[in-house]
């Protein structure tokens, strides 16, 4: 275990049954990382996930989270986590301020921080200003910035987003990578995520490829794709063969002539370029670099591409979609539940005690939330019943008059 790791795992499994979901995995998360967990439909990010946020309980293995143990200090890794569920978990009936009211009571933050803990999210997910709309009136992008903004609400350690941007157009899902760095930067928090968009995991610092519930590959998205391949460049010049034979005996590299071009592969493309043009003593009409992708390295380390990994249905090839949670696996339970982010509409295990919990929770929390709206509704008629009354019988105690006004105004 890395005692100063923001997430440490060592050898952690979960078995459903007979199925493997997740086979023993190792690896360390450092303090202020952006830890992205990539792979196919199946491949056992969820549960990875849902283990280390406590909620699903490890068949084997350990893993720690901000030092804590998931077993057996759940509370403590509770109250240092934040979560963002694969699937949505906000309440549409309720507004934006309304929904981060009801998490703040699960957490029990103090009332007096609330407010300008509360204005700080929102600002930096860009929803302060439709914070008293009904969240069924916001686009499924905001509904996920919302997500995202209850999970930091608490001030978490480290934020767990699974499949942050999932059906979102490319355009939201380029604006909320951007409030997740900007995030990172503003609250110095460790991020772990999990998607299956290639083009996503570039955003973070390293990558863990898992697939079949192991992890396959572990590095920065540089370095992985340097393991696979080596950059490929297309070159067109006035004079090919010239080139060739300058390409072969200057720059010691092989040249195939290919389209009407040349292609060659370097190791550093953005390095060799230059030289080329420096060097090559034959003009130079265009230059085209192709980096290897993340779906080469995927295919290198898996055998598939994460596209026919998907299409192929891993969770059927598996036999995984017969699987059923056991009885008593899960540890959600009256207690765990209330430290933990986004509880109503949790995506990990199912189960109905789940369910029961989550609704019980939803309805205590909305009906302290009316009662709130109601005392402060009640609180603005007095002050403005008080005030009318100070303008409107100068001289007299408004103390004597305030309880008939009142009165006569709920008659009206
Ligand atoms: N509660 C459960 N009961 C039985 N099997 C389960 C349960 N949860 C997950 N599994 C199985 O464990 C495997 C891993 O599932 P998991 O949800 O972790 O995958 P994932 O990588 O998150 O996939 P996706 O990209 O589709 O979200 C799958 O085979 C899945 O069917
Ligand atoms: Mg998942």
């Amino acid at each position: 275990m890395d005692d100063g790791a923001a997430v440490s795992v060592r050898g952690l499994r979960k078995e459903y049954g007979r199925i493997e979901a997740v086979k023993g995995v190792d690896f360390d998360v450092a303090p202020g990382e952006v830890f992205g967990l990539l792979g196919p439909n199946g491949a056992g990010k969820s549960t990875t996930i849902n283990m280390l946020c406590t909620l699903v309980r490890p068949t084997g293995g350990s893993a720690t989270v901000g030092g804590h143990d998931i077993v057996r200090q759940r509370d403590e890794v509770r109250r240092d986590i934040g979560l963002v569920f694969q699937e949505p978990t906000v309440d549409g009936y309720l507004t934006g301020a309304q929904n981060l009211s009801f998490h703040a009571e699960l957490y029990g933050l103090p009332k007096d921080v609330i407010g300008d803990r509360m204005r700080r999210v929102l600002d930096i997910v860009g929803l302060w200003k439709r914070r008293d709309d009904r969240v069924h009136t916001y686009s499924g992008g905001m509904r996920r910035r919302l997500e995202i903004a209850r999970g930091l609400l608490h001030s978490p350690r480290v934020l767990f987003l699974d499949e942050p941007t999932v059906g979102l157009d490319p355009q939201t899902r380029v604006a909320i990578w951007g409030y997740i760095a900007e995030l990172r930067e503003l609250e110095k928090i460790t991020v772990f995520m999990t998607t299956h968009y290639l083009e996503e995991a570039e955003y973070c610092d390293r990558i863990a490829i898992i697939d079949h519930g192991s992890v396959v590959a572990l590095d920065t998205p540089e370095a992985l794709k340097a393991t696979v391949g080596r950059d490929r460049i297309r070159i067109h010049t006035d004079d090919d063969e010239a080139a060739a034979a300058a390409l072969r005996e200057r720059f010691l590299v092989e040249v195939a002539q290919r389209d009407g071009g040349l292609v060659l592969s370097v190791p550093s493309g953005e390095e060799f370029v230059p030289r080329l043009f420096s060097g090559l003593g034959v003009p130079i009409r265009s230059v085209q670099m192709t980096r290897p992708s993340l779906d080469d390295v995927f295919l290198a380390y898996t055998g598939s591409t994460i596209r026919d990994a998907q299409d192929g249905g891993r969770t059927g090839d598996d036999g995984a979609e017969g699987g059923e949670a056991e009885g008593g696996e899960h540890v959600n339970d009256a207690n765990g539940v209330k430290g933990v982010n986004g509880v109503n509409g949790a995506a990990a295990d199912s189960g109905d005690v789940r369910d029961d919990v989550r609704d019980d929770v939803r309805d205590d929390v909305r009906d302290d939330v009316r009662d709130d709206v109601r005392d402060d509704v009640r609180d603005d008629v007095r002050d403005d019943v008080r005030d009318d009354v100070r303008d409107d019988v100068p001289g007299e105690d408004p103390g004597d008059v305030r309880g008939e006004e009142v009165r006569a105004h709920g008659r009206d």
